[in-house]
């Protein structure tokens, strides 16, 4: 069985044993060895690269987004990016980035991009409310109060790095997420922080339910959103320099956020922010209000929703409420699947359970990610697609798991499968089918 040795200054060897078709990062997270991730495996912060101590032979081409990112630092073979590279045999490796200092460092040298430089984007503040007393209550056993805070920071992460976000700093309970690090289209980054906010709360419900269950508590988060022009740029000393946003956007969006406690709303923003996205967003204005600190008044805006169904946020809300049940949800689709052209369940019988799984999980994946970002995925899709002809899986049969699938959507989701999102999957998933029948 194939090996991964992770060979550390000062330290006993790490072993892992990779499962197959997994990535190095894959593998290290699924054993429990930490290797920092910050982009999530999305080949943009750099900070998951290894040098190749033995065996760069038995790894993997580096797919397309690796080379980009391999080309423009001028990396030697040796030098790969953990959540890109698949493994075929044994390899000795060492991580590069290896604690906190590192990340900023890695920051700082730019690898996030975000130039240094005055810009115009959302800034997003968030806090939980009554987070205090819930420390409080919880002193005699801090690791809960640290556990619960990392289940809801993943819980509210995925949306906000799934719509282009950045989370630029934590703040215990409460961060900071600026929205137009990649960008300056006012309007696709203040859709894209609604987007996020309405899943954050929507996901929060979700944790909710654990907590009622674990803690006799419930979290309610308020979120203030303002766009404007901060400055952004490293400040501190030496290697813990880190990269931060100043100005006053920043200071207007905490305030907004601060009076939804005033207002008893949840997701509030400024007329700045809502004038970009004023007919797409539902919104009901509040108050024009003179905000602590500032010595003009500013009129907050409620959010509530869309006005219309917006593609993205119904694509990824769908996904929201089929990955807990994956398995259940594999079998109802093969059932589809093979009703639809008996002729495939003597080929895909073959197929374990746990390939067959991870087969709808990358679709349902693809179609979640891509959706706000189709080239982040592309390079994923041909490596399937390649997987898949390896296997004599041919693209003719995609057009049969799309109907499959949607199939089980309307099954599986109830009233929650409208015409509208029916519509979105279908012709989502048909822009992936178009993509791989003309990609050769
Ligand atoms: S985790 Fe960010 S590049 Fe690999």
């Amino acid at each position: 069985m194939t090996t991964i040795i992770y060979q550390e200054d000062n330290q006993a060897n790490i072993i892992v044993k990779p499962n197959k078709d997994s990535t190095i990062l894959e593998a290290a997270l699924h054993n429990n060895v930490e290797h920092y991730h910050v982009c999530g495996g999305n080949a943009r912060c750099t900070t998951c690269r290894i040098s190749v101590l033995k065996g760069k032979d038995n790894l993997a081409p580096r797919t397309d987004a690796e080379k980009q990112i391999s080309e423009d630092k001028k990396w030697t073979d040796d030098i790969r990016l953990a959540c890109q590279t698949k493994v075929l045999g044994d390899i000795t490796i060492k991580r590069l980035v290896i604690d906190q200092t590192d990340v900023d460092l890695a920051r700082s040298e730019g690898n996030i991009n975000i130039e240094a430089k005055e810009r115009s984007l959302v800034v997003m503040f968030c806090d939980v409310e009554n987070f205090t007393g819930f420390t409080a209550s919880h002193l005699n056993n801090p690791y809960d109060v640290i556990h619960l805070l990392n289940r809801y920071y993943r819980e509210i992460g995925e949306p906000i790095f799934s719509n282009r976000g950045y989370i630029d700093k934590y703040l215990g309970d409460g961060f900071l997420a600026l929205f137009g690090c990649d960008n300056e289209n006012p309007k696709n980054n203040g859709l894209n922080a609604v987007r996020a906010s309405l899943r954050m709360v929507a996901r929060l419900k979700e944790l909710n339910k654990y907590l009622a269950r674990q803690f006799d508590h419930q979290f309610k988060i308020r979120i203030g959103l303002h766009y404007g022009t901060v400055i952004v740029g490293e400040v501190g000393y030496c290697a813990n320099k880190q990269l931060t946003v100043i100005g006053d956007s920043v200071n207007i969006a905490s305030r907004i956020e601060a009076a939804n406690k005033e207002f008893n709303t949840q997701i509030l923003a400024s007329q700045e922010m809502i004038e970009h996205i004023q007919d797409e967003v539902a919104n009901n204005k509040i108050s024009t209000t003179q905000l602590r600190g500032q010595n003009r008044s500013h009129t907050l805006y409620e959010i509530t929703g869309f006005k219309q169904s917006d593609t993205v946020f119904l694509v990824q809300s769908t996904l929201e409420k089929v990955f807990p049940q994956l398995d259940k949800f594999t079998n109802q689709f093969f059932k589809e699947f093979y009703k639809l052209d008996p002729s495939l369940k003597e080929k895909f019988n073959k197929v374990d359970q746990k390939n067959k799984k991870q087969m709808v999980a990358n679709m349902i994946g693809f179609l979640t990610q891509g959706i706000n970002n189709f080239d982040a995925i592309i390079s994923s899709i041909q490596e399937m697609n390649e997987r898949h002809l390896a296997r004599n899986i041919k693209p003719e049969y995609y057009p049969v798991a799309g109907k499959a699938l949607v199939k089980v959507l309307e099954n599986y989701l109830g009233e929650d499968f409208t015409p509208s999102v029916k519509q979105t999957w279908i012709e989502f998933y048909e822009q992936i089918v178009h993509f791989i029948e003309n990609d050769k």
